[in-house]
């Protein structure tokens, strides 16, 4: 097997401006832009590998969405505007989070947030792990869009 050495010329154009006095004449050695090779954008840091796959029975969690969540949350998922709830549609950020995470902040709550902020009590209680689970697929489904 050959290898090809593909030897990799990295232009330093070094604009250093070298005594520019008034050489009217530009001594550019205009290299032509072989500085294609760039490196592919990265992968969006931290929801990167963000599990969003729906994490339970939407139509089941339909019910308890609009049992439970829905009060605060909303039945367009904007939470009225996030002043009770978090905005689903507003804040794309929220269901960009792993299903770890949702999971976690319904089943124990976001108390610590800034002042002013809203809160979510904990719903564990309330509520079993697939009930929560469901009702996460549901906002997932319904409002992730
Ligand atoms: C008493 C009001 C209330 C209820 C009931 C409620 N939430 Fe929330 N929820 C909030 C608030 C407020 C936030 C935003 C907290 C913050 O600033 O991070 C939130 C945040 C969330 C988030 C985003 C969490 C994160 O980590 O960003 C999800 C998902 C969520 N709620 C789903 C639900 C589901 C599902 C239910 C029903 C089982 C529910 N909520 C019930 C008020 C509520």
């Amino acid at each position: 097997m050959k290898k090809t050495l593909v030897t990799l010329l990295l232009a330093t154009a070094t604009a250093s401006a070298c005594g520019k006095t008034d050489a009217g004449g530009q001594g550019a050695t205009a290299a032509p832009a072989a500085n294609t090779a760039a490196t592919a954008p990265a992968a969006a840091p931290a929801v990167a590998n963000a599990d969003t796959s729906l994490p339970g029975d939407p139509v089941k969690g339909e019910d308890v969405y609009k049992r439970v969540c829905l009060a605060c949350h909303g039945a367009d998922g904007k939470g009225n505007g996030g002043m009770t709830g978090a905005n689903f549609i507003g804040d794309k950020t929220r269901l960009a989070k792993d299903n770890a995470i949702l999971i976690k902040s319904v089943t124990e709550g976001v108390m610590n947030v800034p002042p002013g902020k809203p809160v979510m009590p904990p719903q564990g209680a309330a509520l079993s792990a697939e009930e929560i689970k469901d009702a996460i697929a549901y906002v997932r489904k319904t409002f992730g869009g």
